[in-house]
């Protein structure tokens, strides 16, 4: 059967064609959300956009799998894209206008300007993806100037990039409602991610181990241990249990700088990067929050 997409959500590929169906809401005088994505839809998407529709009356998702956040030996091209069943998905939760661009839309050759990040991307994975949160804050900032919504929703999956993006809009004295909205999971605890597609069945099996030892963690924290190095033991003693899944980082931080904490406390995120086969994969959980 044909997918039907001309009710519902409107798809607009023009900043000229957003902007003039952003006068609509704007005469309304009602909220608009922003839900940025780079498409593939999964429910973890789509729980962005129940957030949003909480908070505002019209709700805008951008798609844009963005060059400029991908380093050269990324996964950029390969990148999973199915607009048509995005704008099926999107279209069926609730969202009211698309925004897609092809990139020629969005950057007009070598950028004359970006956005630089402060420390906080110099960490954890802005230590293996130099540049990354530059092209991120850089294609925020400019939906943020495209879209001008009064709440802005992101996932607690991609725990830096929600913090970076938070410090930007403080910093760069946005007037938007920042909302990080909790990480959604398959059944067995799998952080829903576009790229879990890339997992072979023995690696996406093998990948259940980061969430087993993020969940050990929680429940020594919940039973009442403090220190961090007692806990980052007992989650590295669940990591080993799947020695061909390499662990790139295995952290207990704090929430706004992403600083090694000593002892844990309600709010301490808890974050690791492994690799299983071929992908990457990320994953977290903020103590005392479950
Ligand atoms: P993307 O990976 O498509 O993710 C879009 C948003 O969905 C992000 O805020 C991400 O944290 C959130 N998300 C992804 N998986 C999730 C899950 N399992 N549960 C809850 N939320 C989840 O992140 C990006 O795109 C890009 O970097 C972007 C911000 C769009 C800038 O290009």
């Amino acid at each position: 059967m044909p997918i039907t997409v001309s009710s519902g959500a409107r798809v607009v590929q023009r900043v000229a064609e957003l902007r003039t169906a952003l006068a609509e809401p704007r005469r309304r005088g009602v909220a608009v959300a922003l839900v940025p994505t780079m498409g593939f839809l999964h429910e973890g998407h789509l729980r962005l956009v129940d957030e949003a529709r909480r908070r505002a009356a019209f709700v805008v998702m951008s798609i844009f799998v963005n060059p400029l956040q991908f380093g050269p030996h990324e996964d950029f091209a390969r990148y999973p894209r199915n607009l048509e069943n995005d704008v099926r998905l999107a279209t069926a939760r609730g969202v009211d206008l698309i925004f897609a661009p092809p990139a020629e839309e969005m950057y007009h050759g070598e950028p004359a300007a970006t956005v630089t990040p402060g420390a906080l991307a110099e960490r954890w994975e802005g230590a293996v993806r130099p540049g990354h949160f530059s092209g991120v804050l850089t294609v925020v900032a400019k939906l943020f100037n495209l879209v001008q919504p009064q709440v802005a929703v992101f996932g607690q999956k991609d725990i830096q990039q929600a913090t970076i993006v938070r410090a930007m809009v403080r910093d760069l004295d946005y007037s938007i409602e920042f909302v990080i909205a909790p990480t959604v999971r398959e059944p067995d605890g799998l952080a829903l991610s576009s790229r879990n597609g890339y997992l072979s069945g023995d690696d996406r099996r093998r990948a259940l181990v980061l969430s087993r030892a993020l969940h050990a963690v929680a429940d020594a924290f919940a039973a009442g241990e403090r220190d961090a190095t007692v806990l980052e033991t007992l989650a590295y003693d669940v990591l080993s249990e799947e020695p061909t899944v390499s662990v790139d980082y295995f952290a207990l931080v704090d929430p706004d700088r992403l600083e090694p904490v000593a002892a844990a406390s309600p709010g301490t995120v808890v974050m690791v990067a492994a690799r299983a086969g071929a992908t990457r994969l990320i994953d977290n959980v903020i103590l005392g929050a479950t």
